[in-house]
């Protein structure tokens, strides 16, 4: 189908480096991805963050980028988020702005041993200026090696959470674990594609599981970050009355209806943007073409537009 077709072609390297390095097809590509990124420079994160938190949303920044492919690379992306960090500080964010990133972007792909490095030196320069951490997640493979450096490097950090996807099957276990240590977890459905026997689709059954992890969290009072923009499940959540609890909060990602986050804070409740920025716009735009294929209509729109 159309979203396997787009997660096939948003892996292929070679394709993708060929459509970028065509300047027409950049050129193209990028009005749909200004849709979805703030920019390309961490100054456009900054400059957007300072707009939504004066308006009341508390900040996510997400410097894109994953399965960085060597050392040196891996260096640069953690150069870039101790800039951003220093960033975020220098602009005064509040103090609760949080720093989103995979860690594939800044070691996993390479070594275990320089991901566990480079996410001890984030954790503690993080740390020192106030700001949060939140380590997102990526395929079932990477799994195992994303919660062991997390439970390594943050075991006594609150300011330091972690994406759980509430698709694959083992999530349950990975929560109950996760709840043990101070951190925030953030809950999505799960962009990846898995293996059946690890994943549940999206439907009825994945919506019912959802809810369940969410009223797991809630009621052990555990920080949490609801991450979706499915409004059936908002109206529920709602009508449960757990969107009110001090700890949730809604997040979204920037350009994905933004009328219902803003709908979710006149409402009262912690609403949260996700904002990414960087020239690694490709991957992050297929994502979330593949993950509602309507959005492919609207890119084409935004492609041929003079
Ligand atoms: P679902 O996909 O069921 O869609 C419900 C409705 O939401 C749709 O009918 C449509 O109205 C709207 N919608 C959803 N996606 C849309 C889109 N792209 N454009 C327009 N409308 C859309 N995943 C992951 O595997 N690891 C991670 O770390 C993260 N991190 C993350 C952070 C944040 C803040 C969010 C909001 C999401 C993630 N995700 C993620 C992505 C997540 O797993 C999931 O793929 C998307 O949120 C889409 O699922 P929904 O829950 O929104 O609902």
């Amino acid at each position: 189908d159309a979203s396997l077709a787009l997660k096939a072609i948003a892996r292929n390297t070679p394709l993708k480096s060929a459509l970028l390095q065509t300047p027409a097809v950049y050129a193209a590509l990028w009005p749909a991805a200004r849709r979805f990124i703030t920019g390309e420079t961490r100054k456009a994160g900054i400059e957007t963050a300072k707009t939504l938190t004066s308006l009341g949303y508390g900040i996510f920044l997400a410097y894109a980028g994953e399965n960085t492919g060597t050392e040196q690379a891996c260096q640069a992306a953690m150069e870039e988020l101790l800039a951003l960090s220093q960033a975020v500080e220098t602009a005064s964010l509040p103090k609760e702005t949080t720093i989103s990133f995979d860690l594939s972007h800044i070691g996993l792909s390479v070594s275990q041993r320089l991901a566990r490095d480079h996410f001890f030196r984030l954790v503690q320069e993080t740390k020192e200026r106030g700001i949060c951490l939140m380590v997102d997640m990526e395929e079932s493979d990477k799994l195992e090696a994303i919660l062991e450096v997390y439970q390594q490097g943050a075991a006594h950090y609150p300011h330091v959470g972690i994406t759980l996807a509430a698709h694959l099957y083992r999530t349950e276990q990975d929560l109950e674990a996760l709840m043990h240590l101070p951190g925030k977890i953030r809950l999505v459905k799960g962009a990846y594609q898995e293996p059946e026997e690890r994943a549940m689709k999206r439907g009825e059954a994945l919506d019912e599981r959802f809810l369940s992890l969410i009223e797991r969290a809630v009621s052990a009072q555990h920080p949490l970050s609801i991450a979706t923009h499915d409004q059936h499940l908002l109206q529920e959540l709602e009508r449960r009355k757990w969107l009110a609890a001090p700890q949730v909060e809604v997040e979204m990602l920037y350009g994905v209806r933004p009328d219902l986050l803003k709908q979710m804070k006149q409402a009262g409740y912690q609403t949260r943007l996700y904002l990414p920025y960087g020239t690694e716009w490709y991957l992050y735009l297929c994502h979330r073409l593949a993950e509602y294929p309507p959005n492919i209509y609207q890119a084409l729109a935004d492609c041929v537009q003079p």
